[in-house]
């Protein structure tokens, strides 16, 4: 980030630029040509996600397990969509056939959106059903990875997913500020054929395209110094190999689960579908949330967080993303948390 600040048309930055594509490809697993950063933390992708394919009058089925689920539906409804609901309790997930059945009572919904590692439960949403069942049915499929791309496998591609993005920030282990998304030439063209324009121009990805693939016109000017942060932190991603990254962080995840089930404390949600990089924990009865937050805060240095919705004062949450991914860390919060409790 301390690099010298280049023109948003500087040749050097253009190169950046594509090399930053390259690495995107890479660490999404597509081919999708269409495969950017964009201003804004990852609320500013999964604003562009929604609001570039739904017009007024437009359904889709969100599947929702968690806050973020809850949130993607709230935007579509807010460009105009009904949002056709498809609810599990936090700490579930939702299955391939609840999908069908609002697919069966909604035929002509456009697009199909979930969440795959819902950040407020600490739970890892299946995504290959319900990616083959979207394409059958000749959907979108948008899926929200913020919390887990680039410590999780999931491979566009294959899983048939149309619309994915994440922030810079968790997982890819660079700074906020900046987020990324592809999408393939299905969604393109569906966003292509709009009846009228993209109701913000800001985050107007045909336009925005422009500038990243074609004519390289002004639309915004570059972050230039946050996506030299985000390239840095994605060649960071392909050095260390993805298998590798996303063996660390499951092998760190487990370290962190057996560790609180040592303390005696309860894991929330489903045991099958977890997530490596947010675990979600059972405040013990008769313990003090705040003052163990802020215990470890000022004695220990270490951050974790509260819970969201109906976990809120009973839950934490605990984030192993991206550099903070260690056995070294989790070692030392599960001997600071048995020294505090
Ligand atoms: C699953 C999920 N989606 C979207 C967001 C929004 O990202 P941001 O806070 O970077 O805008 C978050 C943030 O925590 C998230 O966890």
């Amino acid at each position: 980030m301390a690099s010298p600040i280049l023109g948003y048309l500087d040749p050097e930055f253009l190169a950046v630029m594509d090399n930053t594509m390259a690495l995107l490809r890479h660490l999404f697993q597509t081919e999708n040509e269409l495969s950017i950063t964009l201003p804004g933390t990852g609320m500013s992708a999964m604003e562009a996600a929604v609001c570039n394919v739904v017009q007024p009058g437009d359904e889709v089925v969100v599947g929702i397990h968690g806050f973020f689920g809850q949130r993607l539906a709230e935007i579509v409804e807010r460009h105009g969509g009904t949002a056709v609901r498809v609810e599990v309790g936090f700490g579930q997930v939702i299955r391939a056939d609840q999908i069908e059945v609002a697919l069966d009572a909604h035929p002509d919904a456009k697009m199909v959106a979930v969440v795959h590692g819902e950040t407020s439960a600490g739970i890892r949403q299946p995504l290959k059903d319900i990616g083959k069942l979207v394409r059958e049915r000749e959907k979108l499929f948008l899926v929200d990875t913020v919390c887990s791309l680039g410590g999780a496998h999931i491979p566009v591609d294959e899983y048939l997913i149309d619309i994915c993005y994440s922030g810079g920030q968790k997982c890819i282990g660079g700074p906020a500020g900046i987020s990324c998304i592809t999408l393939n030439d299905r969604a393109m063209a569906v966003i292509d054929s709009r009846s009228r324009p993209v109701d913000t121009w800001y985050l107007d990805l045909t336009l925005i395209r422009k500038y990243w693939l074609s004519d390289r016109g002004y639309h915004h000017t570059a972050p230039g110094s946050l996506i030299y942060a985000l390239h840095e932190a994605l060649r960071l991603v392909q050095e260390e190999g993805l298998q590798e990254r996303f063996a660390r962080h499951q092998k760190c995840g487990d370290l962190l689960k057996a560790g609180l089930t040592q303390l005696g404390l309860e894991l929330f949600g489903d045991p099958e579908n977890r997530l490596p990089m947010l675990t979600c924990v059972m405040i013990p009865d008769g313990v003090d949330d705040a003052a163990v937050r802020g215990r470890l805060l000022q004695d220990y240095g270490i951050e974790i967080v509260g819970g969201f919705g109906p976990l809120k004062g009973k839950a934490w949450r605990i984030g192993l993303m991206g550099y903070s991914c260690s056995e070294r860390n989790v070692h030392y919060l599960i001997a600071a948390l048995r020294e505090i409790l």
